[in-house]
């Protein structure tokens, strides 16, 4: 239920925030267990901590401004210590889907650049095969029909994310197209697949690029790395 998983997603938060070192570059995910990592940051930067951090969303930027956490622009960064984020899904072999939140571009650049990325997560996330969660692909707005043609070539059933009724627009100003790719045999070749289709800014596979997943269930927190 929701209680035990709010649990699960505040144990593992609180698990990840441990590694999280003095004068370290923080990179701050988006969603609702990353918010309880950055609540659990500020609380450490209250005490005495010096960090700083980047944001991969606007919404995480307010938060860990209002908690005292300094932010750094992202783009003038060339390396990140160690990043706290969520995730969609993820099997054992760190593989993820994510941008369940849409924030998935910078979500991606923060980990490209992080020398310790890791994923918190409560069981629920935990996969044999990636893809029940279908795939966030952010999409210049003028290339929508182009890429919505390219994923149904690929096999993939693409359906524009709406919410309250409104076309999601991106933090960068960009739709999303959510694809259905079934259960996915080999997400390393589909990320590829993704990237070589012009107006995809980013997809939501994040292959290789996760340090590790800290993992909570129940009163047990497993870390796959
Ligand atoms: C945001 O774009 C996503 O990648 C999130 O990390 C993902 O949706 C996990 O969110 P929750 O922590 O809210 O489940």
């Amino acid at each position: 239920n929701q209680n035990q998983q709010d649990a699960e997603k505040q144990a593992a938060a609180l698990a990840a925030v441990k590694y999280v070192k003095e004068g370290d570059v923080v990179g701050l995910g988006t969603g609702s267990t990353t918010a309880f990592a950055i609540k659990a940051l500020g609380k450490r930067v209250q005490e005495g901590l010096n960090i700083t951090a980047a944001a991969s969303s606007v919404a995480t930027e307010k938060l860990a401004k209002s908690l005292g956490i300094e932010i750094l622009d992202l783009g003038t960064l060339s390396k990140i210590d160690i990043s706290i984020d969520g995730a969609d899904e993820f099997t054992e072999s760190l593989d993820l889907i994510k941008g369940g939140g849409g924030a998935l571009f910078r979500e991606k650049i923060i980990a490209s650049l992080s020398k310790n990325a890791i994923v918190i997560t409560d069981a629920s996330k935990k996969v044999k095969k990636l893809g029940a969660f279908t795939v966030p692909v952010e999409v210049i707005p003028l290339a929508y029909q182009y890429v919505f043609d390219q994923i149904n070539l690929l096999g993939g059933q693409g359906k524009l994310r709406i919410k309250e009724n409104k076309t999601f627009i991106t933090d960068n100003g960009n739709v999303i197209i959510d694809a259905d790719f079934g259960l996915i045999d080999n997400p390393a070749k589909l990320s590829s697949d993704l990237n070589q289709i012009n107006g995809v800014l980013a997809h939501g596979l994040f292959i290789n690029i996760t340090s590790k997943v800290v993992m909570s269930e129940g009163t047990e927190i497993i870390v796959f790395e």
